[in-house]
This record gives structure tokens, C-alpha cells and sequence, in this order.
């Protein structure tokens, strides 16, 4: 082992490493998406679906990522750079076939598209896996760019909620405040800076004073406050329709559309397929269980994302209105509930900030791939990543942000980027967020269960996995659920069906399988009905 590996910084304590994993899963994704989502998706239903997909693809895809993190000690690129065998005939594969793609566009004038695959193509055929390394680290910045100007929203509205100027009559009047709010430059930019200004002072701070640090203290003041947003809603006339609504099952309301809905929704949440975890992973000693860890990080993701729709729901209902508004729920719906009730403008500013904490443990887990991987591969400080980084994901977040008032501001981008890819759906903000939830995180989740089942192997990643998991690689799952714990066969050599080959099956085969058709089907190559 080299020096700079044996210097590398370790969570003080196993509490820290998943409250800090726990912080980067639970976000935006967990208050504001899934809520509304499950609104929309038919409630309880949907809930279950989720789980699922939690289970059979987030659980084994957030153990592969921690695996390679800790075996490699280093951030996504640097942990394919260590894993990838001198040639790999499926990346060559791959690689081919996407310059190939790339060269059949070119006749058909679909010249921006076309030169970027060649280029992919040549890239993964050169650098092999390492691209998906690169692709996350890339990743990172898209989506820090518009989180953190969502994020920005957040700090505004603590800012109306504590100064009282949250007082909707109507929900129309609360979407047209929201409109002016985030159409406003000086607004959008402000809180969109503070945002970043607060992701980089504590990822400068380092691992455990900053990182760990502050999970230790932002997770449990998140958990309290939604506790008390949970009674304050339930305890409301009328609340129980909200209650029935959110987690009683309504199967018909269930389509293909809204399970492949859910798996997408699984990475996002889980931080899965660009190394977030990864980067984390490399942080945790070889005493840490691996699999309690997923369990218990994904268990406290879902817990906060249900506890949410708990927080929220009720309260909608009790004051007459719709479960279904889509993306403003929170920003529109919610401050006109909170204005009908009794110190609506205090809930409203705890429920903001409980969005703004949630934001940042998220935030400082994007951030920290890229310092990491600029500390690790190219020797900078971290001071020096922290700070440049942090900058420039500002300026490129100051283009979504004012985007969202339409192109007339950035008129020579918008134009460029039809000049390359013949036409822009929505704004900058959406292209951002597509780009990274629907393409990189998909793909990205696709080739690490690619990666960790076929190339790096199965085998050599259990054997990381194993290093402070006791047994429960080779628990006897069959004789554990039939009772038969203290039988002979339990402590037998050969077993079938044990974590260890239940995950293994995963990997391989059920993962870039159930990755590959919601992939297709996000980006409209497949239509389902
Ligand atoms: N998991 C976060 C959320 O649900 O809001 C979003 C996220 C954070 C995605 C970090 C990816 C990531 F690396």
C-alpha cells in the first residue's frame, strides 16, 4: 500500500458512515419527489412496487458500490482504474458498437450526436471501464449544478416563511408567488450561492469534521422535525383521508409505467450509479459489515421517504385539497395548507428547513466524488477541489437557474446546444436533470452491476464484502426461514441459496436486466402500455 492510501481519512465510527450514507440517499428525492409521485401513482400501492425495487435492485447495486469503493480505497475513477483488467473484450465491445452508432448518424445530419458517440465510443474503447468512473464523476457536477438551485428555493422560502410572507389565499396565488420567486434572478442566484457556499465549507472541512460531522448532527434535527410535521398533520380534522390515501393499496391505479417509474426513482434516491457510495465506501474500515450497512442506509432512506408522504398528505387532505398536484406540491400546495392553519408561518419555515437539511447531506455527498477524485487522481488539496470545484459548479448552476424564466437570458447557449443536437426539450434546468436522472444514473448503475458481476467478478468482490460480515455471506437462507436453525444441514458445506449466491444471481443477470428495459423505456426507446 502506497503512502497516500495510508493516509487516507476513515469515518470516526460505524454510526457516522451511515448517517453520512444515510444523508447523501435522503434529499430532495425522499420529501419532494417521492411524496408526489406516490400521489400520483395511486398511494400505498406504489409504496410497495418501490420497496421492491429497493430490494431486489437498489439493495444489491449500493453493495457492489460499497465493495469497490472499500477494496480500492479511492473515488469511482480510481476504483475502475484498480479493478479493470488490461484488456476487456466487452468494453471493446461496447465501445465499438457505440462508434459504430455514431458513424451511422452521420448521414442522416445528425452531426452533434454523432461526433459525441464517436468520441464516447473511442473513449470507452481506450480507457475501457474507467469511463464509467469518469462518467459519474461527471455526473456529480450536473446534478449538484440544479440540486443546488432547488436547494436555493428552499432557503428563500425559509426566508418568506420566517418574514411571514407565505399568507396564500389560493393555490393559484401561492404558483404565481412561486413563478415570480424563481423567475427572479437576484433570488434564484442568491440562495443558489448560499447553497453552494454551505456544500463547500463543509466538504473542506474534510471526512470526519466536516462529512460526519455534520450527519451526526443535520440527520437526527431532520428526523425530529419531521416527527413533529407527522403529529402536527395527522392531528388535524380530517386528516385520515390523507392517512387512508397514502398507505391504503389501490392496485389499479398500478401500470408498467408506474413500476419502471419506481425503479428509476430507486437510484436516485439510493445516490446509486455514479459513486456517491463509492466515494463513501472508501472511507469504511475493514471491521464495517457491508450488508447491515446497505440495509440499514437504504431502511432509513425509505423510512424518511415515507415519513415524509405522512408529513405532507394529511395535511393536504384535511384542508381540502389535492393529493395529485405533481412537482409543486411542496412549493405551492403546502404554504397554502400551512396559511389555514394555526402558526402556519412556523410550520412552514420548519418545514423548509427540514428540505434545506435534507438538501445539504445530499449536496456535500455530490461534491465530495469530485474533491475526491481530484485529491486522489490529480494530487490537489482539498481546499483547493473544494473551492474550485464548488465554483464552477456555481457558475454552471447559475445557467439553470435562470433558465427556468425561459431562454431569452442565455439565447447563445440555447442555440448552441440546438446547433449540436437539433433541438432542446424544456429548459437548461430540465436538460440537466434529464441528462443525469434518466441517462447517467441508469447507465451508470447498468455497467457497475456489469462490472462487478462479470468483469471485476462476483467472487472477488464477496471476498471484500465478507471482511467483517460474520456469516451472513453464507447464512443458510433456506434452513433459516424453515425453522431450521440447529439442524444438522444448517452448518453443512454446500449451500444453495445464501446471501452471498442470492446476490451474486442478482448482479449478473436480474440488475442490468431490470436497469437495461427502465433505461429503454425513460429515454422513449420503449413503449409500454
Ligand atoms: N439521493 C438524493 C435524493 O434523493 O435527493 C439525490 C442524490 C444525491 C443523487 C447524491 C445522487 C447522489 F450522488
Amino acid at each position: 500500500m502506497s503512502d497516500s492510501q495510508q493516509a487516507r481519512e476513515h469515518w470516526s465510527s460505524n454510526l457516522g458512515f451511515i448517517l453520512a450514507a444515510a444523508g447523501s440517499a435522503v434529499g430532495l428525492g425522499n420529501i419532494w419527489k417521492f411524496p408526489y409521485i406516490t400521489g400520483q401513482n395511486g398511494g400505498g400501492a406504489f409504496v410497495l412496487v418501490y420497496l421492491a425495487c429497493i430490494a431486489v435492485i437498489g439493495l444489491p447495486v449500493m453493495l457492489c458500490e460499497l465493495a469497490m469503493g472499500r477494496r480500492t480505497q479511492k473515488n469511482p475513477v480510481g476504483a475502475f482504474k484498480k479493478l479493470t483488467p488490461a484488456s476487456s473484450t466487452l468494453a471493446h465491445l461496447i465501445g465499438g458498437l457505440v462508434v459504430l452508432t455514431g458513424f451511422c448518424l452521420l448521414p442522416f445530419q445528425q452531426y452533434g450526436w454523432g461526433v459525441m458517440m464517436v468520441l464516447l465510443g473511442g473513449a470507452i474503447f481506450r480507457y475501457s471501464w474507467v469511463v464509467v468512473g469518469a462518467m459519474g464523476v461527471l455526473a456529480g457536477f450536473t446534478i449538484l449544478s440544479f440540486y443546488s438551485v432547488v436547494a436555493g428555493w428552499t432557503i428563500g422560502y425559509i426566508w418568506k416563511a420566517v418574514t411571514g410572507q407565505l399568507n396564500f389565499s389560493t393555490v393559484e396565488v401561492a404558483a404565481s408567488h412561486f413563478g415570480h420567486f424563481i423567475t427572479n434572478p437576484g433570488w434564484a442566484i442568491g440562495c443558489h450561492a448560499i447553497f453552494m457556499l454551505l456544500c463547500m465549507v463543509i466538504v473542506y472541512k474534510g471526512v470526519q469534521s466536516g462529512i460526519e460531522y455534520w450527519s451526526k448532527i443535520l440527520m437526527p434535527v431532520l428526523f425530529l422535525l419531521l416527527v413533529a410535521l407527522i403529529i402536527r398533520g395527522v392531528t388535524l380534522p380530517g386528516a385520515m383521508a390523507g392517512v387512508e390515501f397514502y398507505l391504503k393499496p389501490d392496485f389499479s391505479k398500478i401500470n408498467t409505467n408506474s413500476v419502471l417509474q419506481a425503479l428509476g426513482h430507486a437510484f436516485f434516491t439510493l445516490s446509486l450509479g455514479m459513486g456517491a457510495i463509492t466515494t463513501y465506501g472508501s472511507y469504511v474500515d475493514r471491521k464495517q459489515n457491508l450488508f447491515l450497512a446497505s440495509l440499514s442506509i437504504a431502511g432509513l432512506d425509505t423510512l424518511i421517504a415515507l415519513m415524509a408522504g405522512l408529513a405532507i398528505f394529511p395535511a393536504v387532505f384535511a384542508q381540502g385539497f389535492q393529493p395529485n398536484a405533481g412537482p409543486g406540491l411542496v412549493f405551492q400546495v403546502l404554504p397554502t395548507v400551512f396559511n389555514q392553519i394555526p402558526l402556519g408561518s412556523l410550520w412552514a419555515a420548519i418545514f423548509f428547513f427540514l428540505l434545506l437539511v435534507a438538501a445539504l447531506t445530499s449536496g456535500i455527498s455530490l461534491l465530495e466524488v469530485i474533491t475526491a477524485y481530484f485529491i486522489d487522481e490529480k494530487q490537489w488539496s482539498r481546499a483547493r477541489a473544494t473551492i474550485v470545484f464548488g465554483i464552477v459548479i456555481f457558475l454552471l448552476g447559475c445557467l439553470s437557474a435562470v433558465s427556468v424564466a425561459g431562454w431569452e437570458n442565455i439565447e447563445w447557449l440555447h442555440r448552441l446546444l440546438v446547433a449540436v443536437f437539433g433541438s432542446v426539450k424544456g429548459s437548461f434546468f430540465d436538460v440537466m436533470d434529464n441528462l443525469s436522472s434518466n441517462w447517467m444514473l441508469p447507465l451508470g448503475g447498468l455497467f457497475i452491476s456489469l462490472f462487478v458481476g462479470w468483469i471485476w467478478g462476483t467472487k472477488n468482490a464477496m471476498a471484500e464484502i465478507r471482511h467483517g460480515s460474520a456469516n451472513f455471506a453464507d447464512v443458510h437462507l433456506f434452513s433459516l426461514l424453515a425453522g431450521l436453525k440447529d439442524d444438522q444441514a444448517y452448518n453443512a458445506e454446500f449451500h444453495v441459496l445464501t446471501l452471498a449466491s442470492l446476490w451474486g444471481v442478482f448482479i449478473r443477470f436480474i440488475s442490468p436486466f431490470a436497469v437495461l428495459i427502465a433505461f429503454f423505456y425513460t429515454v422513449g426507446w420503449l413503449k409500454l402500455s
